[in-house]
């Protein structure tokens, strides 16, 4: 008897869509793991800096990338704490500049490579909510359920401008915006797994949605997939295949 692989469900699209609060959520919701795989190429930005590694150096960012030593921490009803090399980084990699280092060094084959092994190790019973940009195209191509959020510029940068407000921190929201474009641009365009949705993803507009919908809809449909028995029974029915 093979082992069947545990479920997966991922939740792609761009920065600002709400994916990290709704994934967050829907695996609370299903008792189940949680990738943020966003955060993995944060903390690799933040090693690189703190080990003087340029954003471009491809070869030692792949070394760094190899043996980063990382550690997510799950947390009950809370995004898991980021440990890197012993010391918690969990707000430190929240930062813009450190996002838009991420999403330099994401562009990197090497990079994407190196990653690729730790991303899936997180496939663990009774099943995985990954978050990103290409988990349903590169990462999971076999998820059972694919999940695709997009959102206007504006909305998704007025988000991300009130949750810093919230943080006492002040921003200008055209600087905002501009940045996000650029940031899209380069998730977009970079020649490996660039930003976009699977074939098979559902996509969901979340302009004028809140993320309680946007929660319900993803567990609507995990509900009406047949590969998923109701959520009461996850976890006894994913186990062995014949
Ligand atoms: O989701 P996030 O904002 O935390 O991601 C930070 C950057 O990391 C994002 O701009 C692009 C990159 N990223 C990626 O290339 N692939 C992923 N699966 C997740 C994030």
């Amino acid at each position: 008897m093979i082992p069947k692989a545990a479920p997966v469900i991922t939740v792609d699209g761009a920065s600002g869509t709400g994916k990290g609060t709704v994934s967050q959520l829907v695996a609370t919701q299903l008792g189940w793991k949680l990738l943020d795989s966003g955060a993995l190429y944060r903390v690799l930005a933040l090693a690189a800096q703190k080990h003087s590694v340029a954003l471009d150096h491809e070869k030692a960012l792949d070394v760094l990338a190899e043996y980063l030593d990382v550690q997510f921490i799950a947390q009950l009803n809370d995004f898991p704490l980021v440990i890197l090399e012993g010391e918690e980084v969990t707000g430190t990699i929240r930062t813009e500049i450190i996002g838009n280092a991420a999403s330099i060094v994401a562009a990197l084959p090497a990079v994407r490579a190196a990653l690729l092994s730790r991303q899936r190790a997180f496939r663990e019973y009774p099943g995985l909510v990954a978050d990103g940009r290409d988990m349903g195209t590169v990462v999971f191509p076999d998820a059972e359920l694919k999940i695709f959020l997009f959102a206007s510029p504006e909305e998704r940068a007025l988000r991300r401008y009130n949750q810093l407000k919230e943080r006492g921190v002040s921003v200008n929201l055209g600087d905002l915006i501009k940045e996000l474009q650029e940031r899209d641009k380069r998730d977009q365009e970079r020649i490996v797994a660039p930003l976009k949705p699977a074939n098979d993803a559902i996509c969901i507009d979340t302009n004028r949605l809140s993320v309680e919908d946007v929660v319900e809809r993803i567990v609507r449909e995990i509900q009406g997939k047949k590969a998923f028995p109701a959520i009461s029974e996850l976890n006894l029915e994913f186990g062995m295949a014949e």
